[in-house]
């Protein structure tokens, strides 16, 4: 679907990011969109209103009290006359400025008078989008149905601080915006995703076996939360109690070999999660009978063997999923080893958590994760794994879409 038709009012505020907005009139143009622009006032220290009206080809809106331009259409019609509300870049002020309703210029008062779809596209210093009063906002701006894309994480245009804050791309907004008229159309339908979930169990002889605490909730709960935005899921899970999610396909395996082979028959895929707690080791040559106690006897050593690494197969795969996302459970030097592992696995994304006993991640219901990729690190704040699931899946279509 494109944008043929549609009435975009882009209110563009006071970001070193309105750059970025003279791109994205451009971009909505192409697909069809009609842009009428307001500015705030400090967005035309960024940019001048003469590129802008250039750019969309029409009328530039700065001023609330314009005698020309309120008898021209007026903010009240201005607000109403589009068919998507869109802000981009949204400063820390002008989204605290909706959060509470304030009506002081022209961009505030059509956000305050509209009853059109609203997108926004925040941009900010990282240290501003984690303070207190943007997350009360940005809950606030939520609740009221304000639709968000973005901000990115990533170096900073004015400052060689990096974090959460960065525009999303152009192509992203308008992603975001074709996605609001889409009737909500899911962002990952159409593709297809494979995770691994559980640990695994090694057999030792035919009643024993080597396995760990993982009791699946996490690889579950993100196959399910990749499933509800419309993707095709393969769940890879080694023995777990909890029930199989709804609406994924389930293929239940036991050893880590077992899962390799799974994973690499789903393949290609566009996405690949790998969550199972995977044995490293397996015992070099199970027993076919019980090992049997021998009375006066040392115990027989148990002699283990390297397991396949399904993560780095996958990474370094001739069919390499475009997406490729692992975890890492550690006890110490979480960053450090995350760093590490996404060199080493081939992945673009690392979810890194620390498993120590003390945390009671390991078959608890709560993760505190940080998400490590090329673009750095965000440390996520605790949140049940359901939550850390859909943050994923939304991050994951999010990565995707911008590939
Ligand atoms: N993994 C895998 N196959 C393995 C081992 C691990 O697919 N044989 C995957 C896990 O699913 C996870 C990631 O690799 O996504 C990291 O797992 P982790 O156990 O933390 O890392 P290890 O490779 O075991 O590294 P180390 O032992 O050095 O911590």
């Amino acid at each position: 679907m494109d944008l043929s038709g549609k009435r975009i009012l882009l209110i563009i505020s006071g970001g070193i990011a309105a750059y970025k907005s003279l791109d994205l009139i451009r971009r909505l143009r192409e697909r069809g969109a009609e842009v009428r622009p307001v500015m705030t006032k400090a967005a035309q220290e960024f940019v001048t209103p003469l590129a802008v009206g250039a750019l969309s080809s029409g009328h530039v809106y700065t001023e609330l009290f314009s005698r020309e331009d309120e008898q021209d259409v007026g903010h009240i019609r201005l607000a109403r006359d589009c068919d998507l509300v869109l802000v981009a870049p949204a400063t820390a002020n002008l989204m605290a400025r909706m959060a509470h309703g304030l009506a002081d210029d022209l961009a505030s008062t059509i956000l305050l008078a509209t009853d059109r779809p609203v997108l926004i596209a925040p941009a900010m210093n990282p240290k501003m989008w984690e303070a207190a009063a943007t997350r009360r906002n940005v809950e606030t701006l939520k609740a009221d149905g304000i639709s968000f894309i973005g901000p990115m994480a990533g170096e900073m245009a004015e400052s060689n601080e990096a974090g959460l804050g960065r525009m999303a791309e152009p192509l992203q907004i308008v992603d975001a915006a074709i996605r609001m008229f889409d009737g909500g159309a899911k962002p990952l339908s159409g593709r297809k995703a494979i995770v691994t979930s559980g640990p695994t169990h090694e057999p030792i002889d035919p009643v024993r076996y080597i396995a760990n605490r993982s009791s699946g909730r996490q690889g579950h709960a993100i196959a399910a939360a990749l499933a509800k935005l419309g993707a095709d899921v393969t769940l890879v899970s080694g023995p777990v109690t909890i029930p199989a999610p709804a609406g994924v396909t389930i293929l239940h395996v036991e050893t880590a070999s077992e899962m390799l082979d799974a994973v690499e028959t789903r393949l290609p895929a566009d996405i690949a999660v790998m969550v199972a707690a995977v044995a490293d080791w397996r015992v070099a040559t199970s027993a076919d009978q019980k090992i049997k106690k021998q009375p006066g006897e040392a115990p027989a050593p148990l002699l283990l063997t390297e397991n396949p690494d399904i993560l780095k197969t996958v990474g370094h795969h001739a069919k390499r999923p475009k997406l490729v996302v692992g975890f890492a459970a550690e006890t110490q030097n979480i960053e450090a080893n995350g760093r590490s592992k996404l060199e080493r696995k081939g992945a673009d994304m690392i979810v890194a958590n620390d498993v120590s006993p003390q945390t009671g991640v390991m078959g608890g219901t709560r993760n505190r994760v940080k998400i490590i990729s090329a673009d750095g690190v965000d440390a996520w704040p605790d949140l049940g794994k359901d939550e850390v699931a859909e943050r994923l899946a939304a991050l994951i279509a999010e990565r995707l879409a911008s590939k």
